[in-house]
């Protein structure tokens, strides 16, 4: 197959975030609100669903896969899925973002089954913090994680840190020491108005990257590091570390102009754009057409032109998407 995936930007699309489930066990206070619902299971699509999306797409051209959630290591029969796609032929990197949780036990077997890469998220160090942060999150589960996914042979794992004034940001070079003591990557993202939240209002908790980066520059000098992962990180080297810094900051760097991705939530809903709400429904051509992919190939196709110039997230306002981060796949 020849055909591929450019966008009206002439932007191509080589990367797909695929949600394997809205569901988790976190309630992380910038993701969800505290009494969450999640989509009754006729809505989401099954492991065969998700995985024929994720095949097509590659016949298409794209390059790297990440699962994403919610969580995606509650999906039942996960494992199933990610060797599945690890075996597809043109597919260059099979990655998860995961909170963690239940890394301990599933870190064998994801490496196992193929799974190339992992990010796990971890905004605190401190375990009463992290509980109050995940409200159902346990630190000590996450830290024996990340040592599994270290002894399972991981390499360049990353860790993602969602930083709020007055809240964690005085555990930003704690997070930068664990990770440097512990050789993984770091990477900060900065809160974005995904979904109402009344835990707290995202105005107050903003901190720019650039603050986050001058505190860190303090302490260690930072280098701008010249390779990237193909996501929206920019990353920064110390002189006396492997570790790499890496900063997301969809409010004060805007990266649409080089992005290469789009995501598929669990109900099958292509979105264009993390920031506005452009999107295709490829679960009724997957589910009306069993046999035959081209009804599906032409929907993504179709979709593409959809797909907006960049994103504009404003604090001020109430959040103009009222889709949770769990429903757009982190
Ligand atoms: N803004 C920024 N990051 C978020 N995440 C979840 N919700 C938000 C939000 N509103 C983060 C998680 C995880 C990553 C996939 O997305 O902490 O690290
Ligand atoms: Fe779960 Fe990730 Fe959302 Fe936290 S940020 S509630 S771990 S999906």
């Amino acid at each position: 197959m020849t055909a591929r995936l450019i966008d009206g930007f002439d932007r191509e699309i080589t990367y797909v975030r695929l949600s394997v489930t809205d569901r988790c066990d976190f309630r992380c206070v910038y993701c969800m609100s505290e009494d969450m619902t999640f989509l009754p299971r006729q809505q989401i699509l099954s492991l065969e669903e998700i995985y024929r999306v994720g095949r097509v797409l590659v016949e298409l051209g794209v390059k790297k896969i990440r699962l994403t959630g919610g969580e995606p290591l509650i999906r039942q029969n996960i494992l199933w899925l990610v060797e599945k796609l690890a075996a597809l032929n043109g597919l260059q990197e099979l990655t998860m973002t995961t909170n963690g949780s239940r890394l301990k036990t599933l870190a064998q077997p994801l490496k196992d089954a193929g799974l190339d890469r992992i990010n796990i998220s971890l905004d605190s160090l401190n375990a009463t913090r992290f509980h109050e942060i995940t409200r159902t999150g346990h630190l000590s589960d996450v830290l024996a994680g990340i040592t599994a996914a270290q002894q399972a042979g991981f390499q360049r794992i990353k860790l993602n840190s969602v930083i709020m004034r007055h809240r964690n940001d005085d555990e930003i070079l704690t997070l930068v020491n664990f990770a440097r003591q512990q050789q993984l990557d770091l990477a900060f993202i900065e809160e974005m108005p995904l979904g109402n939240i009344s835990e707290h209002q995202r105005i107050d908790t903003y901190i720019s990257n650039e603050e986050i980066r001058q505190r860190i520059a303090q302490e260690y000098a930072l280098l701008p590091a010249t390779d990237n992962t193909g996501g929206p990180a920019r990353y920064y080297r110390m002189t006396d570390s492997q570790s790499r810094i890496g900063f997301i900051s969809p409010h004060s760097h805007n990266f649409c102009g080089s992005c290469n991705r789009v995501r598929v939530t669990v109900e099958g809903r292509l979105l264009l754009c993390l920031g506005n709400e452009h999107s295709a429904d490829l679960r009724a051509p997957i589910r009306a057409h069993t046999d035959n992919d081209q009804p599906l190939i032409e929907t993504i196709i179709n979709a593409l032109p959809l797909k907006p110039e960049r994103h504009y997230f404003d604090l001020d306002e109430t959040p103009q998407i009222v889709r949770f981060m769990n429903m757009t796949g982190g």
